[in-house]
């Protein structure tokens, strides 16, 4: 054998003239067939029991899914148990199909017609190997014996299946060349069209033919010009539903399928996160959920993506990776400063513009539609900006910090961040937050006060306020006038040794936390010595009296400093 990479065969691209795949888009969802239990269940290293597997059906079903390959009944007792169960438990709603897979073989093909008997509508799936490789060294057959085996099959399976369908069963059939990607094209057709021919294929009664990329082994777009140019020299097209069952061994399953769409296929074989044979197989949330986010309905429902991982983690026991898209733990979550601060300012795009779209820079889906929060969405460790904090401050507790103020609270995180080397959470944000700037009460607190409002005939108000204050341990009375609390207040403390301090900036807003509502409000000051410029933050059930303690809150700050 060569050394390295240089024992490797490379992929022969399929020539093909004036493709025309590449200049089309997915428009709508192709028919889904879930093989969750079949080609994920057997790629378990401990494969479902009985209560597992029927859990996980009736979560397909739920999920949308029409078409289900349960398993492969003639395999062994247990499976062919689990059909029986499904069929006879009455599991199985009308407008759902179940599928079963079995070998191009007599005596399993006849075990099969066994096990589905009183289903109501079936997709009898059977295979055979076609790949150059496969009939060089698995079978040391040619062409002409792989292709006798598929219509011995073909044959058999149409035979036993007209009493079936007389007696009313919707029974229909699926071949599959295995090992597709590997056959030579011009062959691959050749012996589709002949289980088409056999199995008295026609447009009323289509059969699936599905093209497995059983080891996935070129790129998606060799894929594609594969597909493009079987399905053109495929006679009698409309007799046929094409199938695509991608698996994953390049990483490339979803953009195989995305380009097989193009290239003319209808229908697509795929598990939940992507379960299956080695690499598994194609993700079926993936391909779906990328479909939703390009504006096509995929027909299918992920709105509770976190209920679906939780069922397939517990029947699998195969955990879903942090970072898979739609589900990861990880995927509604930006460390970066600069994506956060994107991410806050298309969130207040989307306010301010009512836009009727997903405007929201670096989530490529609104966590919500897959029934994931916001609440994750921002992390804040020592990589994260000013912007991120104070995102948390809105999203998690309502606080909505004068854009201003931003940087000089996002100081404050900084510093936390950088000291403790990790990652902070929310509720410390919040713990933060209070500290600097709420909970600022020294040297100045205001003990008691009273505000007087007159209104003149022209309806000017005019506020005369009253108060004690504390500095450290010195008690003493404040008043004044101005046209609203602010103005009195401010005005009262001039002439006091706290008087050094210019008003610059305000903000206020209520709060709710639960069916308790407060204000809050924000002060800049700016000290007249130094002209250094502080913010304070005041809460309070009394709406006059939260700009109060903003003041303080801000001067307390600046004496701090
Ligand atoms: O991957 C494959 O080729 C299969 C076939 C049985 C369809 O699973
Ligand atoms: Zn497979």
């Amino acid at each position: 054998m060569k050394p390295g990479f240089e024992k490797y065969i490379p992929f022969q691209p399929q020539p093909i003239r004036g493709r025309t795949w590449p200049d089309r888009t997915i428009t709508k969802a192709p028919v889904w067939c879930s093989v969750d239990l079949r080609d994920g269940n057997q790629a378990l290293i401990d494969p479902m029991n009985l209560a597992e597997k029927l859990e996980y059906f009736h979560t397909l079903v739920d999920i949308g899914v029409k078409e289900i390959e349960i398993g492969f009944p003639s395999a062994s007792e247990t499976e062919y148990e689990i059909c029986r169960e499904l069929i006879e438990g009455g599991h199985i709603p009308d407008d759902v199909t179940i599928q079963v897979l079995v070998q191009a073989r007599e005596h399993l093909i006849k075990k099969t017609f066994e096990a589905i008997q009183g289903a109501k509508n079936v997709i009898l799936h059977f295979y055979n190997s076609t790949s150059t490789l496969q009939r060089k060294v698995v079978f040391q057959m040619d062409t002409d014996g792989i292709t006798q085996i598929a219509t011995d099959a073909a044959d058999l399976i149409y035979e036993m299946s007209q009493p079936l369908i007389e007696s009313g069963m919707n029974l229909r059939f699926e071949y599959s060349p295995e090992s597709f990607m590997g056959t030579e094209m011009d062959y691959a057709v050749e012996i589709c069209q002949a289980v088409l021919d056999h199995l008295h294929a026609s447009p009323e009664r289509k059969v699936i033919l599905n093209l497995p990329t059983t080891v996935e082994n070129c790129m998606p777009n060799q894929f594609a010009d594969m597909l493009e140019y079987f399905i053109r020299r495929l006679p009698g097209r409309d007799r046929a539903i094409i199938s695509l069952h991608p698996h994953n061994d390049r990483g490339c399953g979803v953009a195989t399928t995305e380009l097989g769409l193009l290239a003319g296929a209808d229908r697509v074989e795929a598990t939940l996160f992507g379960n299956g044979e080695r690499t598994g197989n194609v993700d079926m949330v993936t391909l779906a959920m990328n479909m939703y986010t390009q504006g096509v309905d995929p027909k299918l429902n992920f709105s509770d993506i976190n209920k679906i991982r939780e069922m397939f983690e517990r029947c699998t026991k195969m955990p879903v990776g942090d970072r898979q898209p739609y589900v990861g733990k990880l995927v509604f979550t930006a460390f970066s400063g600069s994506h956060q601060d994107a991410i806050n300012k298309g969130v207040q795009y989307m306010k301010s513009s009512g836009t009727e779209y997903w405007e929201i820079p670096y989530l490529p889906i609104d966590p919500a539609d897959v029934g994931r929060e916001y609440e994750p969405i921002i992390r804040i460790n020592s990589q994260s900006g000013k912007g991120g904090a104070a995102y948390i401050m809105e999203h998690n507790f309502g606080f909505d910090l004068p854009k201003s103020m931003q940087p000089e609270f996002g100081r404050v995180v900084q510093e936390e961040t950088d000291a403790v080397g990790k990652e902070v959470a929310p509720e410390r944000i919040r713990e933060l937050f209070h500290q600097e700037y709420i909970e600022a009460r020294q040297p100045y607190q205001l003990i008691k006060h009273a505000f007087r409002e007159t209104v003149d005939a022209e309806g000017h108000s005019h506020v005369a306020f009253q108060g004690t204050l504390r500095h450290t341990d010195t008690v003493f009375e404040v008043s004044g006038e101005g046209n609203g609390p602010i103005d009195a207040f401010f005005n009262a403390i001039q002439g006091e040794k706290i008087s050094r301090f210019t008003f610059l900036d305000y903000a206020s807003h209520a709060i709710t936390d639960g069916s308790d509502s407060q204000g809050v409000a924000y002060i800049l000051l700016q000290d007249q010595r130094t002209g250094k410029q502080y913010w304070g933050v005041g809460l309070s059930h009394n709406i006059n009296l939260a700009p109060l303690r903003a003041i303080l809150s801000a001067i307390n700050r600046a004496k701090r400093a």
